[in-house]
This record gives C-alpha cells, structure tokens and sequence, in this order.
C-alpha cells in the first residue's frame, strides 16, 4: 500500500483522524477514483474538516485524450473551489471562443463580456494528466485527506440493511484490502464498475471520438476550438493542448460509410476523408501524427443522472451522468456539482455523514439543485451534436440553419450556453427554436422552383425532427 501525505503540522485531532485513515482504513467519506470530480472534491470536503480517504488505481500521470479543455464556466467554478492554481505551470493554452467552418465558410464565435468593461472569459485547454496531477497534488497538501493507491473492487455493504459501509480493494502487487466509510462516493469515471443496481439508467454510445495529438500544427484562428462542419460527415474538433501540441478529436459513428472495413476502417476514414478537409496548416502534422499510429479511441455516451437510493453511497461524475464530449462540457459539470455537493452536505447541513436518512434526503436536494449547472450543458451537446453530425437530410437542414444562425452574428447566446456561462434553460429553448425557424426560412429560400410544391411537407417533416432532437433531452434532463 502506498500512503501520500504531504504535511507536517497539524492538530492532534487531525493526526488522530489522519492514523485511523492510514492504519485503520476509515474516514467520514472515502472516495473511489482521484480523476476530475474525486481529487477535487477530496479537497473541498477536507477543507470542511471532514476526514477524507482518496483511492485511486493508479497513480501514475494520467494519458487520455479525455478532458482536456476547459469552459470559462469551468473556470469560474475551479476558482470557487479554490483550485483556480491547478491550471498555472501546465504549458495550458487559453481559450478565447471558437471557430466553425462549415463547407468552407466560416464564422468566429467569441466567448462575450458580460458587460462590456468586464475581461472576456476565457476557458483553458491542457494536457489531461498535467491537470489530473495538479488537482491530485491539491488534494495530497491537505491535511485531512489521505490518498492511496489501491483499485476498488466491490462494494462492501451491511448484510442486514444494505447500507454500504466501504469498498475491498487490490494494489498493483496483488494485496487486497478494505476500507471504510461512513459515506462512499464511486467517482471512478465513464465505465464505473459501481453503477449497477445503484443506478436507474445505462450509458447509450452514440459515436466514438478518435484522438491524435498533432506536432506545431497552425490552426487559422489561434486561442481558439476549432469545429469542421460539413454535410457529409460528422464533426471534427482541433484545439492546441500546450506550446507546440493540437489535439484533434474526430467524431465516428458506428457504420459510418467511409469507415468500413472495405474503405479501410478508420484510418482509411481519417486519411481518405478527414486529411483533406483540414485546414492547411493541421494537414502535415496530421499525416505524420497518422504514420506514427498513436491514434486513440473513446465513446461518446449519454447517461442521464439518477438520484441514489442505496444508503451510504452516492455517485457523482461520469459515474453518475455523461453527455456528448463535442462541447467540452464534462469538467464544467464536474466541478459544478463540487461546488453544489459542498454545499448540500456541509457540516452544517449534515453534521454527521453516518445519518444515512439525512444524507439522502440532502442527495434528493443536490439533484435539482445540480441541474442548474448541467442541464443546459447536457442538452445543448447532444442536441447539437445531432444536428452536426446530421444523420439524415432533415437534420442537414438544421445543420446548415445552424451555421447561417451563426452567420447571422447571434452567437453571444449559444456560445454562452455552451462556455457554461449562462445556465437558464429558456434561452437554449429560444435559441433552439429559432434555428428551427430560420432552418426553415434558408430552406424556402434555398430550395429549387420546382421543389417549392413540397415545401409544406418538408418543413412540418423538418420541425418534427427538431423536437424529437431535444424533447426527449429536455423531459430527461429537466423534469426527471
Ligand atoms: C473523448 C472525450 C473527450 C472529452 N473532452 C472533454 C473536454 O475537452 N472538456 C471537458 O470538460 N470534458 C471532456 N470530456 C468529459 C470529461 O473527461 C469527463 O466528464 C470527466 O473526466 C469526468 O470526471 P470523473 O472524475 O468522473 O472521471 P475520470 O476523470 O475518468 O476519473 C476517474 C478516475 O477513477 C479512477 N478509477 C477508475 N476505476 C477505479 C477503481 N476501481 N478504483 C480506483 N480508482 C479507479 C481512474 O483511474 C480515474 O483516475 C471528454 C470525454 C470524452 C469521452
Ligand atoms: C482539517 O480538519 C479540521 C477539523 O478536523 C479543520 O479544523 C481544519 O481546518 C482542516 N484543515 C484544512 C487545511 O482544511
């Protein structure tokens, strides 16, 4: 077992609680997975006073081609943890807003002021594992938090109530182990081990993103996401990660035509299709990014959020809700929900975490409260990512509604909604719905003499499959 401390002084309280910690293995919370959510809030419960038990499976830098720009909403929700810090000394890039082209147009979307005398918001974009090590380094300079690295293996629960009590674990060199708390947070990411039977609902993949890491790639607008539109095939996004790195990201969804076996799979894909759309400068870097065969592969999932019903645990991060990567949004609802669980379970709220009863009723109360800083992110990534992936022609038609939206110059709204700035369900509704509309206007304007008969057909066809887009999302995500 490998126990990480970094401190010296502290209370005899707190050196009590930190020995039962390391000899006896128990703690108010311990939580399972030092990622995003778990090693920040390892820090934000300790700072409480609670005494906190951080186990993670492997210790080592992190390499994952996940969770690697961060919204402005982020940002701000990083700084309200006090962790702000974590993202100085990573070679991060700062992020000003995005580009989009689309069929070889495009159209700059800056992150708006607030007020025009405030500084523009700005997100940041970093090597995943320098963050991950950061935050892990925050939460090892806490006196009230003991890291270990050991992988969780089960649940270890009460036989007469259910009550889950801590989790028996394994370390790199075999040895197992248990570990107890009066609360257990399963933060262990996209394919949590825990979820089932504690879980209402399973993750559905939508597609998956192929990642490259690209060498001094120059990209036409710097500080900036870039997303390739186009009718044909699904998005692909490039942001620089540091100095002289530019991830790309390319979405592909299962049977994508020119991705087949025949065409030659996904490289074929990515050479054949994706190289020759790229702009210019990326073509090069990309090419020899190929050659070198280093390309990786994540699902994209949608998992909307339950609330908990085992007493003695409860899941947060990937474990408990995902949505589509295509608009950065995963860190920003990770750290929200800190921010809100902080709150909801606080000394004062709930002195004692073993009052299980309490703990869940608080637990009822962060999944609304929660949904303020999620729900718009959630929607907006899937319902966007439908209509940029634009699987069939009505959806194209959005699509390019989409981008003339944008042309229009109204990108203060939707940006903001993305960036995790403006959180108020009605405006991505509005929004939404006027791209619907003027979909339908360049439609009228656009379409040939002769198809004009079928106009009406079309745009009721068109408008239908602009609710099934984002109903569903909306029931999902604001009414369960
Ligand atoms: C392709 C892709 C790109 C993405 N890009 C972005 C982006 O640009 N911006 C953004 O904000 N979000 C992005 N996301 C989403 C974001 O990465 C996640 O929302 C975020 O990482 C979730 O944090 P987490 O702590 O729940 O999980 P993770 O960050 O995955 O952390 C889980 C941790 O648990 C550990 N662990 C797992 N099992 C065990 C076990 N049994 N015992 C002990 N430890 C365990 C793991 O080693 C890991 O350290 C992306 C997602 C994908 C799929
Ligand atoms: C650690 O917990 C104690 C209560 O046990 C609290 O008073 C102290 O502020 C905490 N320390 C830090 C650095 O957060």
């Amino acid at each position: 077992m490998a126990t990480t401390n970094g401190h010296t002084a502290i209370s005899a309280v707190d050196a009590a609680a930190e020995e039962r910690r390391r000899l006896h293995h128990e703690s108010d919370v311990l939580i399972v997975g030092a990622g995003v959510l778990g090693s920040a809030l390892a820090v934000a419960l300790g700072r409480q006073g609670r005494s906190v038990l951080l186990l993670e499976s492997s210790l080592k830098e992190p390499d994952r081609i996940i969770g690697e720009l961060l919204q402005p909403g982020g940002v701000q929700a990083l700084e309200q943890l006090g962790l702000r810090d974590c993202l100085e000394g990573i070679d991060a890039v700062p992020v000003r807003g995005y580009h989009v082209s689309y069929q070889g147009d495009t159209v700059d979307i800056p992150y708006p002021k607030e007020t025009p005398s405030s500084p523009a918001p700005e997100g940041r974009a970093f090597h995943h594992g320098r963050f991950i090590m950061k935050l892990r380094e925050a939460a090892m300079a806490c006196p009230n938090v003991t890291v270990v690295e050991a992988k969780a293996m089960e649940l270890v629960t009460c036989s007469f109530n259910d009550n889950v009590l801590g989790v028996k674990t394994v370390t790199k060199d075999g040895k197992t182990d248990c570990y107890f708390a009066d609360l257990t947070v399963v933060a262990d990411g996209y394919a949590s081990k825990f979820r089932k039977g504690h879980h209402e609902y399973s993750p559905k993949v939508r597609s998956k993103f192929f990642g490259l890491e690209l060498i001094d790639a120059a990209l036409p607008k710097p500080f900036h996401g870039h997303i390739l539109l186009n009718s044909e095939t699904p998005p692909v996004l490039l942001y620089q990660i540091g100095t002289h790195e530019t991830r790309i990201l390319v979405d592909i969804p299962e049977n994508l035509p020119s991705a087949t076996v025949e065409k030659g799979g996904v490289k074929g894909h990515l050479r054949n299709v994706i190289l020759p759309s790229l702009p210019k400068g990326a073509q090069g870097p990309f090419l020899q990014a190929l050659e070198k065969g280093q390309m990786r592969s994540m699902p994209n999932s949608f998992l909307p959020a339950s609330t908990n019903k085992t007493p003695g645990l409860i899941m947060l991060g990937d474990a408990l809700n995902m949505r589509h990567p295509l608009t950065g949004g995963g860190m920003t609802v990770a750290f929200s929900d800190v921010v809100v669980i902080r709150d909801v379970l606080s000394p004062e709220n709930v002195p004692n975490l073993a009052d299980t009863k309490k703990v869940l009723k608080q637990m009822e109360v962060f999944h609304w409260k929660r949904k303020h800083g999620s729900s718009v992110i959630n929607i907006l990534s899937m319902a966007l990512y439908s209509l940029f992936a634009a699987g069939n022609p009505n959806l194209k038609v959005l699509q390019r509604g989409c981008f003339r939206y944008f042309q229009l110059g109204i990108t203060k709204g939707p940006v903001s909604l993305l960036a995790g700035i403006i959180k108020e369900p009605l405006v991505l509704f509005w929004h939404f719905f006027s791209v619907a509309f003027l979909s339908l206007w360049v439609l009228f304007r656009e379409s040939a003499l002769y198809m004009l008969p079928f106009f009406p057909f079309q745009s009721i066809s068109v408008f239908v499959t602009a609710c099934v887009v984002i109903f569903p999302y909306i029931y999902m995500e604001l009414l369960k």
